[in-house]
């Protein structure tokens, strides 16, 4: 199959990750390739009713993990799938390391239940490439501080977002080859230069 490239952008609130977005795929239209630009919790038009929930709603832990994975069902079969096999880019803020390190490393799920879900939703389907932005716990604090409605997330206390930034570093360390990890305490050129080194295989 002439399959597109997925790549996934990850960290914990205030890692900037978004300030980056637009760039990156203006990175690879440059380069003439079709690039469908999405985001999780979200992407088609009931996973952002069930964002809303997610952000806004308390509920148990495990209900929280499977909506996630509910709402990626969905943007899996509507909108990533499709564009891989149309030989698109796919690039979407967030996927499934997103649920491992807020919901494992967060909220204490067994790794092992997510792994079940991950096996069922995905079919094997991986991320080509996961960029995870690491940032110092002071200047994620910072960021966050400017947000003026903080989601339900963002209003977690200082350990959770160590547990999430522990839970995404483990993975990367698990996933070397897939998950590279930029460090994001620097300038937004800074950032750039280790984003543009990191994308010239996939160019
Ligand atoms: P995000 O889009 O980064 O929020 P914002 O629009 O404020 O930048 O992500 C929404 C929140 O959802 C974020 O705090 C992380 C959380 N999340 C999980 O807990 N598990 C998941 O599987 C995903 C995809 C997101």
């Amino acid at each position: 199959m002439n399959r597109g490239l997925f790549i996934t952008l990850e960290g914990v609130d205030g890692a900037g990750k978004s300030t980056h977005l637009e760039w990156l795929s203006e990175q690879f239209r440059e380069h003439g390739r079709t690039v469908r630009v999405t985001r999780e919790p979200g992407g088609t038009p009931l996973g952002e009713r069930l964002r809303d929930l997610l952000l806004n709603s308390p509920m148990h832990a495990e209900t929280e993990a499977l909506l996630f994975f509910a709402a990626r069902r969905e943007h899996l079969a509507r909108v990533i799938q499709p564009a891989l096999e149309a030989g698109e880019v796919v690039i979407s803020d967030r996927f499934t390391d997103a649920s491992f390190a807020y919901q494992c490393g967060g909220r204490g799920l067994p790794e092992a239940r997510l792994e079940t879900l991950e096996a069922w939703v995905q079919a094997g389907l991986q991320p080509d490439l996961t960029l995870l932005f690491d940032v110092a716990r002071e200047v994620a604090e910072s960021r966050r501080s400017t947000v003026r409605e903080p989601d339900r997330f963002e209003q977690e206390r200082a350990d959770f977002h160590d547990r999430v930034r522990q839970a995404y570093l483990h993975r990367a360390s698990r996933y070397p080859q897939r998950i590279k990890v930029i460090n994001a305490n620097q300038s937004v050129e800074a950032v750039r230069r280790q984003l543009l080194t990191l994308l010239e295989p996939w160019l």
